[in-house]
């Protein structure tokens, strides 16, 4: 991610963009495909073109992360997920609400993403995200179901 990209977006109190100092601090997801991943893999990934990753600290603690791209039409949530080794509620709320504020501020008003089996109910809920594509399966994560929502 350039730090042109990256100077676009105003994070909300409370988030920060990852940066290579946090690669070894701990982070788990408690979904076994998810934690092959650490933070240094994240933090590779924020430095491609058009990726930003998002972290929500509490208490100095990591709670959760969220890494996105910026597509041409639509923002991507390539992962989101809450940090089990730290205590704190609605984690997964609010990083999915600071994909929607990222996400206007880059001129998007369509976010996409391919869920696990485990949280299709999820993002059918009050997040209110749509299967939009059949469900296919994926290798290393298994089943995806292809959801979206467009804001307004
Ligand atoms: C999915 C995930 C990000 C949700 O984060 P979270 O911090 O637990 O979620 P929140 O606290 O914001 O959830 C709020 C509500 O969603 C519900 N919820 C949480 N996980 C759920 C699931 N898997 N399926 C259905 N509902 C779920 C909670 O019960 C809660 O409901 P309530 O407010 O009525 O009590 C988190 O469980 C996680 O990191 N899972 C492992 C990684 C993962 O699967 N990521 C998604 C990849 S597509």
């Amino acid at each position: 991610m350039s730090e042109d990209f990256r100077s676009r977006v105003k994070l909300p109190e409370g988030f920060r963009f990852l940066r290579e100092g946090d690669i070894k601090r701990p982070f788990r997801t408690g979904d076994k495909a998810m934690d092959k991943y650490a933070l240094r893999d994240y933090y590779a990934w924020s430095l491609l073109p058009n990726e930003l990753v998002v972290l929500y600290e509490v208490g100095g603690d990591i709670a959760g992360i969220i890494e996105m791209t910026a597509n041409e039409d639509h923002m991507m949530i390539e992962m989101v997920a809450r940090n089990i080794l730290v205590a704190a509620s609605g984690v997964g709320t609010r990083l999915m609400s600071v994909a929607e504020n990222v996400a206007r501020q880059l001129g998007k008003d369509e976010i996409r993403l391919e869920s696990l089996d485990g949280v299709v109910a999820w993002y059918d809920g009050p997040l209110g995200y749509e299967e939009y594509t059949d469900r296919f399966y994926d290798p290393e994560f298994g089943w995806l179901t292809p959801k979206r929502k467009f804001m307004r």
